[in-house]
């Protein structure tokens, strides 16, 4: 039997290269409220959900007892209403290289293909790739999963595809995603869409030789 049977994609900043205009919209709202946000802030919070990011982003600012509950709604609010603005570019040429390729290879090689993305936003912008049918499953981060560095999310994923977690193989660009693939006991592939401070691999099929 072949190791993998399930490939689990993370979107932003895997399938698309979204991460940029999170970075750009945290940073934004940071410089309105006058808290610090900088590359290494935008690493740790990668990956998590809309809320718990904004709880890590003022936590690492001292601020965590500052803000009510709806007060911090209301800037995760006002941080997707910027960020969608920012994403009204989308379409299916948006895709990081060799999406369609991988996508299509694995589909013809009868794997199984899921999504598991921390994104409230993630069906939206996987329909504006033109993606969506590709996808057997797809959990997002309206599900209400504990976030990820949390393996939840993944070994739901897993088991509602009747997938062991031994036998998924998942595609990570986040420490935080990485940590969730690790601790649900799956097989990764740390791949990262764009990085302007790392190398990266340019081009998605570089997963055909990992499954
Ligand atoms: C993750 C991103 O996929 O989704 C995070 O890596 C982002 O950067 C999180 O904060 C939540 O996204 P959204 O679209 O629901 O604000
Ligand atoms: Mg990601």
């Amino acid at each position: 039997m072949r190791k993998t049977e399930l490939v689990i994609f993370d979107l932003d900043g895997v399938l698309v290269h979204t991460e940029k205009y999170h970075y750009l919209t945290w940073s934004r709202l940071a410089e309105e409220n006058g808290w610090k946000y900088d590359e290494a802030i935008a690493d740790k919070v990668k990956g998590t959900s809309r809320l718990e990011s904004l709880n890590t982003l003022l936590a690492l600012n001292n601020l965590q007892e500052k803000y009510s509950q709806s007060e911090k709604e209301a800037f995760c609010e006002a941080k997707n209403r910027h960020y969608l603005s920012l994403l009204s570019f989308l379409g299916p040429d948006s895709a990081t290289p060799g999406t369609l390729d991988i996508l299509n290879f694995l589909r013809e090689n009868q794997y199984k293909i899921a999504m598991a993305s921390s994104s409230r936003n993630a069906q939206y912008i996987v329909e504006k790739l033109g993606i969506a049918d590709y996808f057997s499953l797809i959990l997002d981060g309206n599900e209400g999963f504990p976030s990820k560095p949390a393996p939840d999310i993944f070994l739901v994923c897993a088991k509602k595809s009747g997938v062991m977690p031994e036998s998924c193989l998942v595609i990570e660009d986040s420490p935080a995603g990485i940590a969730a693939a690790k601790a649900a006991g799956m097989r990764f592939f740390y791949y990262s869409a764009f990085s302007e401070t790392e190398e990266c691999f340019s081009d998605l099929s570089i997963i055909k030789q990992n499954v």
